[in-house]
């Protein structure tokens, strides 16, 4: 094999390499929404995922921290770190992290309403904001 043969090959795996990072942004949120699909057996509903995300509950809700509108900044609640827009339109790093979203559907599923949210709840919600 000549060393041009291998450069060229090199390149194609970087060009590939790209491609792929920049196509996974949705692709992720997609791969979730089918794995979670599988499991509770049917369609998400981006409106009750809405619903979900304004509910209040004793005074919590999701904008508590990420504000009314996920075109803003937010702030969190106690500690008043600024939390960067929650639409990827705006803001596209966001949802675009398996376990970034795990970790955080987590932690503020129980901070919001005393429990975790369930997989057709995380679904709802993640149709809706993925949509944003
Ligand atoms: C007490 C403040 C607070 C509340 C309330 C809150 N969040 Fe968050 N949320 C955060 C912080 C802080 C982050 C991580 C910082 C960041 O992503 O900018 C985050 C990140 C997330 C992420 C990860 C986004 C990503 O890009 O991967 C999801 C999903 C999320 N929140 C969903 C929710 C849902 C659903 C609710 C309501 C049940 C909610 N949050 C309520 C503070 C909060």
């Amino acid at each position: 094999m000549s060393n041009k043969f291998n450069l060229a090959v090199s390149l194609i795996g970087v060009v590939a390499g790209l491609s792929t990072a920049c196509a996974s942004a949705s692709e992720i949120r997609a791969a979730i929404l089918k794995e979670y699909e599988a499991i509770v057996g049917q369609a998400f509903s981006a409106d009750s995922g809405k619903q979900f995300w304004y509910q209040d509950n004793n005074g919590r809700s999701c904008t508590t921290c990420h504000t009314e509108s996920l075109l803003a900044k937010g702030r969190h609640e106690r500690t008043g770190k600024i939390i960067e827009p929650m639409a990827p339109s705006v803001n596209p790093k966001r949802l675009t992290k398996r376990k970034k979203i795990n970790k955080w559907f987590l932690r503020n599923c129980k901070w919001t309403i005393g429990r975790e949210c369930t997989i057709q709840e995380k679904g709802d919600i993640l149709l809706w904001l993925s949509e944003q």
